[in-house]
C-alpha cells in the first residue's frame, strides 16, 4: 500500500471501532463519517487516528475502502489528555461553563504532547502539497505544528462544538497558544455565525491577527473564516425508515400502547439537558395531569465518558429523577418514563425515530445536535413535531421547530402540552418545512462546501 495521500483527514478518534468477539473491525455511523467515506475511497485518502483503547495502535491498514492509520495513547494520556485536558477543561469551557473547567499544567502538557503525535504523523503521510483537514477540540494544535512541518500543506480545521463568547476563552491560561494552534489553518469552519464571530474575537484580543475582509490575516497569510453547520445522511434516513414501520409499531405496542411518544436520544452529557427535560416532564405531569398521564417519555442515554466525574454524577441524577416520577405517576400497566442507558444499533435509533410523535432535543449548549435532524429526516410524511433547544447551533436551521429554553421549566411543560394538543395542520406545516430543509442542508453538501473552501 502506497504510504502518503493528497488528502488526509485527522480527527481523535478514528472512523472505526473494535468488534472483540467477531475479532474484526466495524466502520462508526454517523454524519461525518458517512460524508467521508466516499471522498477518502474516491482519492484515495488517509484517515489519522486513535482507536479508543490504551496501547492500541496497529500498523496503517485498510477498511470499508478507507485507509487508516492508528495513533497510540498510553493510559496516562487517556487519563491527561482525552478525560482531563479535552473533556475536563476544553469541554466545559467551551459550553458555556455549564460545569466548572478544570486547569491543570499536568494536563495541558500530555495535551500538547498528543497534538505534536498527531502533527508529526500527518506530516509523514501527506504527500507534497496535499490537503489535511483536522477535526475537533482535541487537535486544536494540530494546524500550527503541520505548518512548522509542512509549509507546503492546505490545512482545514472543522470545530464541531461551539467556539465560546471571548469573555470565558479569556480564562483559559494557554488561550495564546491554541490559537497559535487554530491559526495554522487556511480556513477554519465552525458550526454557527456566534461560533466564528467569537473565535474572531478571540483571535482579534489575543493573538497578533488582524481583520481582513469577513476572514484574518495571520503571520502573511489569509486565514478564512467558514459558517458550515454538519448535517446528517438525509436519504439514508429516510431509507431506514420506510424498512422499519414494524419494528416502530412493536415498540409503541409494547411502551406506550393509545399513548404518545415523547422521544430523547442523547449522550449521557450534562450539556444535553436530560435533567432540564425529566424536571419538566415531571412539572408536566403535576400541571396537566390528563394530558401528561396520555404520553410516555422513551429516554434513550448512550453511555459516555465514564471515567469522568460529573458524568457519573449526572447519570446518577438522571436516574433518580426518572424513579422519582416513574414512581409518583406510573401504576399497574403505566410506565411514564421508559429509560435505556446503552446504545441504540442503527436500525433501532430510526424505529425509535418512527414511533415517536414528539422529539426533545433541549440541549444547554450544543455545537449542532444531529439528533434533531435524524429526527426530521425520519419522517416519511409531515407529521411528527420537533421541540428543540434555541442553544442547539441546530436551532438556526431549524427554525420550523418550537423552540425552547431548556432551563424555563414551566416553558417547556407547556411546550410539551402544545406539542400533545397541536392541530394537524399546524403540525404538518412545521414539519415540512423542516423536511425540505434537512433535505436541501445534508451531511454531502457540508463536506462539498467544507473541501470547495479549501481547495479555491
Ligand atoms: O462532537 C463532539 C465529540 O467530542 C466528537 O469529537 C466525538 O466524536 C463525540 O463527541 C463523542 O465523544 P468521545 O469521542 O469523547 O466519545
Amino acid at each position: 500500500m502506497e504510504e502518503t495521500s493528497s488528502f488526509v483527514v485527522v480527527s481523535n478518534r478514528l472512523p472505526v471501532s473494535r468488534d472483540e468477539e467477531e475479532d474484526s473491525w466495524v466502520t462508526s455511523s454517523g454524519g461525518l463519517v458517512s460524508a467521508l467515506v466516499p471522498i477518502l475511497r474516491e482519492r484515495d485518502g488517509v484517515w489519522i487516528g486513535w482507536t479508543g483503547a490504551p496501547d492500541f495502535a496497529p500498523p496503517p491498514f485498510a477498511h470499508d475502502g478507507m485507509r487508516l492509520d492508528p495513533v497510540a495513547l498510553d493510559q496516562d494520556e487517556m487519563d491527561r489528555y482525552y478525560l482531563g485536558f479535552c473533556n475536563n477543561t476544553l469541554w466545559p469551557l467551551y459550553h458555556n461553563a455549564i460545569r466548572t473547567p478544570q486547569y491543570h499544567r499536568r494536563w495541558w502538557h500530555p495535551y500538547r504532547r498528543v497534538n505534536e503525535r498527531f502533527a508529526d504523523e500527518v506530516g509523514r503521510v501527506l504527500a507534497p502539497e496535499g490537503v489535511a483537514w483536522v477535526h475537533d477540540y482535541q487537535l486544536q494544535l494540530v494546524p500550527g505544528l503541520l505548518r512548522e512541518r509542512r509549509p507546503d500543506a492546505t490545512i482545514g480545521f472543522f470545530l464541531h462544538i461551539p467556539f465560546p463568547p471571548v469573555e470565558l476563552f479569556a480564562y483559559l491560561p494557554w488561550r495564546e497558544s491554541l490559537l497559535r494552534g487554530l491559526l495554522g489553518a487556511d480556513v477554519l469552519a465552525f458550526q454557527t455565525e456566534q461560533s466564528v464571530n467569537n473565535f474572531r474575537d478571540a483571535a482579534l484580543r489575543y493573538s497578533t491577527a488582524r481583520k481582513a475582509g469577513d476572514g484574518l490575516e495571520y503571520a502573511g497569510r489569509r486565514v478564512t473564516l467558514q459558517c458550515a453547520p454538519i448535517s446528517v445522511d438525509a436519504e439514508a434516513f429516510e431509507r431506514t425508515a420506510r424498512c422499519v414501520f414494524g419494528q416502530a409499531n412493536e415498540l409503541r405496542q409494547r411502551f406506550a400502547p393509545a399513548r404518545r411518544i415523547l422521544l430523547g436520544v442523547d449522550r449521557l452529557d450534562y450539556t444535553k439537558g436530560i435533567d432540564h427535560r425529566l424536571r419538566a416532564i415531571q412539572t408536566f405531569h403535576e400541571r396537566h395531569p390528563e394530558d401528561a398521564a396520555n404520553t410516555v417519555l422513551m429516554q434513550v442515554a448512550v453511555p459516555s465518558r465514564e471515567g469522568v466525574l460529573q458524568y457519573a454524577e449526572q447519570r446518577e441524577r438522571v436516574e433518580r429523577l426518572v424513579s422519582r416520577i416513574n414512581g409518583e405517576y406510573g401504576g399497574p400497566g403505566y410506565t411514564p418514563v421508559v429509560y435505556m442507558y446503552r446504545h441504540l444499533e442503527f436500525e433501532e435509533l430510526v424505529a425509535a425515530y418512527v414511533a415517536a410523535d414528539v422529539m426533545l432535543v433541549t440541549p444547554l449548549c450544543d455545537g449542532m445536535n444531529l439528533v434533531a435532524k435524524e429526527y426530521v429526516a425520519s419522517r416519511t410524511s409531515d407529521d411528527g413535531l420537533l421541540v428543540l433547544s434555541e442553544f442547539a447551533g441546530a436551532a438556526s436551521e431549524l427554525t420550523d421547530a418550537l423552540l425552547i429554553n431548556p432551563l424555563n421549566l414551566d416553558e417547556l411543560a407547556e411546550t410539551l402540552r402544545h406539542a400533545v394538543r397541536i392541530s394537524p395542520s399546524e403540525m404538518a406545516t412545521r414539519m415540512r418545512s423542516l423536511r425540505e430543509t434537512v433535505r436541501r442542508n445534508d451531511v454531502y453538501r457540508w463536506s462539498r462546501a467544507c473541501i470547495e473552501a479549501l481547495e479555491t
